[in-house]
């Protein structure tokens, strides 16, 4: 069974990757579909998001990186695959979840969306939240990969120029 994991991954953290590893065990193929949305201001650009999740996750044979822009349902119709995960993190996250679920099931009938709880210990993390850390020189070593926190400190270091 393929399933995809989409999401704007900017950047991947460890919650994230907590999903993946363990749908990875769980389903053949899972395929990280980053969004490719040009009106969103992401820190990191669509190739760098892609190419820190390869690096994240490259012991992984049955884990595929791609990239999709416009309505998650055409894209799962482009790859023939219609169940998608989502990973809930807290109460709060499920209101959200629920209307993105029941909005991509009336415009293709044939999606499911599988929700994954998170681990506890990663309940609390964002990527948004790993960013204010890191701008604000905090240690994010147990928030992100190593060549993930290295991209970010570069990133605020070059913003800062
Ligand atoms: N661990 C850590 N953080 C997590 C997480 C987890 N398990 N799950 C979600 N997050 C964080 C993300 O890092 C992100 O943080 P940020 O807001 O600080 O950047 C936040 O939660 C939102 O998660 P994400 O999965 O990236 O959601 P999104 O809202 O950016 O993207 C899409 C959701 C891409 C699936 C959705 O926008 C989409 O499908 N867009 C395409 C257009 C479309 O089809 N729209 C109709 C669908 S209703």
């Amino acid at each position: 069974m393929v399933v995809i994991y989409p999401g704007s991954f900017d950047p991947v953290t460890y919650g994230h990757i907590d999903i993946i590893k363990r749908c990875a065990r769980k389903f053949n193929t899972v395929i990280v579909a980053v969004l490719n949305n040009k009106s969103k201001k992401n820190m990191f650009t669509i190739e760098e998001r892609v190419e820190l999740l390869e690096l994240a996750l490259v012991e992984y044979d049955n884990i595929e990186v791609d990239t999709f822009s416009g309505l998650l349902v055409d894209y799962t119709k482009e790859k023939g695959c219609t169940t998608l995960i989502r990973g809930l993190r807290a109460v709060s996250d499920y209101e959200y979840e629920m209307q993105m679920a029941l909005v991509n099931k009336k415009l293709d009938d044939d999606i499911e969306t599988l929700f994954m709880v998170a681990s506890g210990k990663y309940g609390y993390l964002s990527s948004s939240i790993v960013k204010e850390v890191a701008g604000f020189g905090g240690d994010i070593s147990c928030f992100v990969p190593s060549i993930v926190e290295k991209s970010l400190i570069k990133k605020i270091e070059e913003g800062m120029d």
